[in-house]
């Protein structure tokens, strides 16, 4: 087969990587792509257009591509890729509104009775602001729409979440992801991720794994795409795994089929573990980043015939789905600033010593090669990921391929997997 890979990140040179081990490829693309990604794929640029791509994907007799990121999702390629007749693995534009629109998943959520936050709906700041005050309690304000992970703020008091909603819909700081604003009740727990694949009624649940968002230790900071990431996650209970399975996820997938959007992909459910039980924090329709670094390395089975039958509307026949009793851990290293602005373009030394180090794979997420060298070309810059016996000697060994790579200014959070230690 050949395989197209569309993406440039950390999760995207970790799908190329795995997807290389399957006896199926012939050929694998990436576009756009990085300088990890250019060591095991041909890269290509990204044309212009979603029609541009899929005629590539024709004259090149891509058999699958594979969709990392959302807002290509949310954008429709899938649709335009299917309507050629090419194979892409990931939901439809109108199944991807399950993550684009934030109001869209809260109506989902309510009609099926799937446990989440309280909230209401504003497209008026007058009126946001008027139910803030009336309710008086701490709160989230989100925009609707896709915002690179930046569109969520608390709004632990009445100002803090007065500004939270001038931001959105006022200053338009989303543009039109922030045409409308969700306030929610704020939930109190620790977080947890659930992963699993999709073919629109059947459902594949990883194994569990749960990401760092918080820029810095002891999750202070700002939120991120994701510091760090392990797998398993502790706080994920074969109890709890159960429940989320009966009441979150099946609901989910069939409420989406009810109302005439399979949903076909990766469904990855954010959630908070309350008191009275896990309730849904969002709903992402793509592999988690960092979360797949941990999460890949762990799945023993062949990805490729998966994501071809989660296409096809055949994951029932996979029974047999292996993974690695080791556990995984993940460290990422960012540009210093991120993600407040950064710059790029500094050289990275170690990748080649770090790589040679027992279970240690090094995953790019902002690189290029510039001559020679492979240098800095984003916020998070590489994913120093370990697999070995148990979670301390992955995290102990992912810090120690990071304690070998070298690039100016670099940060990371020396705390990965802090919570899970903790309840060992
Ligand atoms: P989201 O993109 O909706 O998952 O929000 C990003 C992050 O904001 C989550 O990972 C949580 O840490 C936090 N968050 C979002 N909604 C809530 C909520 N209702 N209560 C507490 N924390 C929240
Ligand atoms: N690491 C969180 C995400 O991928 O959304």
């Amino acid at each position: 087969m050949n395989i197209l890979v569309i993406g440039q990140g950390g999760r995207e040179h970790t799908l190329v990587w795995k997807i290389a081990q399957s006896p199926l490829v012939d050929k694998l693309y990436c576009a756009p792509g990085n300088a990890g990604i250019a060591q095991i794929a041909e890269l290509i640029p990204m044309p212009d257009g979603f029609v541009e791509l899929a005629d590539w994907a024709e004259t090149r007799n891509i058999d699958l591509t594979v969709v990392g990121p959302e807002n290509p999702l949310a954008a429709g390629i899938v649709d335009i890729f299917r309507e050629r007749g090419l194979k892409a693995f990931g939901p439809d534009k109108r199944a991807a509104r399950l993550e684009g629109s934030k109001d869209f998943a809260k109506q989902l959520m309510v009609r099926n009775d799937i446990p989440t936050a309280a909230y209401q709906t504003f497209a008026d700041a007058d009126e946001a602001i008027d139910f803030i005050k009336t309710n008086n309690t701490s709160v989230f304000v989100k925009a609707d729409g896709l915002a690179a992970g930046k569109g969520v703020i608390p709004g632990r008091t009445i100002a803090e979440a007065t500004q939270a909603v001038k931001t959105i819909l006022v200053d338009r700081a989303f543009g039109e992801a922030g045409n409308s604003v969700i306030v929610e009740e704020e939930l109190i727990g620790e977080e947890a991720s659930f992963t699993l694949l999709t073919d629109g009624s059947h459902c594949l649940p990883f194994v569990s794994s749960q990401d760092h968002k918080m820029s810095h230790d002891g999750d202070t900071g700002k939120n991120t795409g994701g510091m760090g990431a392990y797998s398993p996650a502790p706080v994920m209970t074969s109890e709890l795994h159960d429940y989320v399975m009966e009441r979150v996820v099946y609901p989910t997938v069939e409420g989406m089929a009810g109302i005439g959007c399979p949903f076909k992909g990766v469904l990855y459910v954010g959630l908070m573990i309350t008191e009275t039980g896990p309730k849904v924090l969002e709903f992402n329709c793509r592999f988690g980043d960092p979360e797949t670094q941990v999460l890949l390395p762990r799945l023993k089975s062949d990805l490729v015939p998966l994501m071809l039958a989660c296409v096809e509307g055949t994951l029932d026949k996979h029974t047999d789905v292996a993974w690695h009793t080791e556990a995984a851990a993940c460290v990422v290293m960012a540009s210093g600033g991120y993600p407040n602005p950064y710059r790029t373009g500094k050289t990275i030394t170690g990748l080649v010593e770090a790589s040679s180090f027992d279970g240690v794979t090094v995953f790019h997420a902002g690189t290029n090669q510039d001559g020679g060298n492979v240098v800095t070309a984003g916020g998070r810059v590489l994913g120093v990921t370990a697999l070995t016996d148990d979670l301390k000697s992955a995290i102990d060994q992912a810090y120690r391929g990071v304690s070998a790579i070298h690039f100016d200014d670099a940060h990371w959070r020396t705390d990965i997997g802090h919570r899970a230690l903790s309840r060992s």
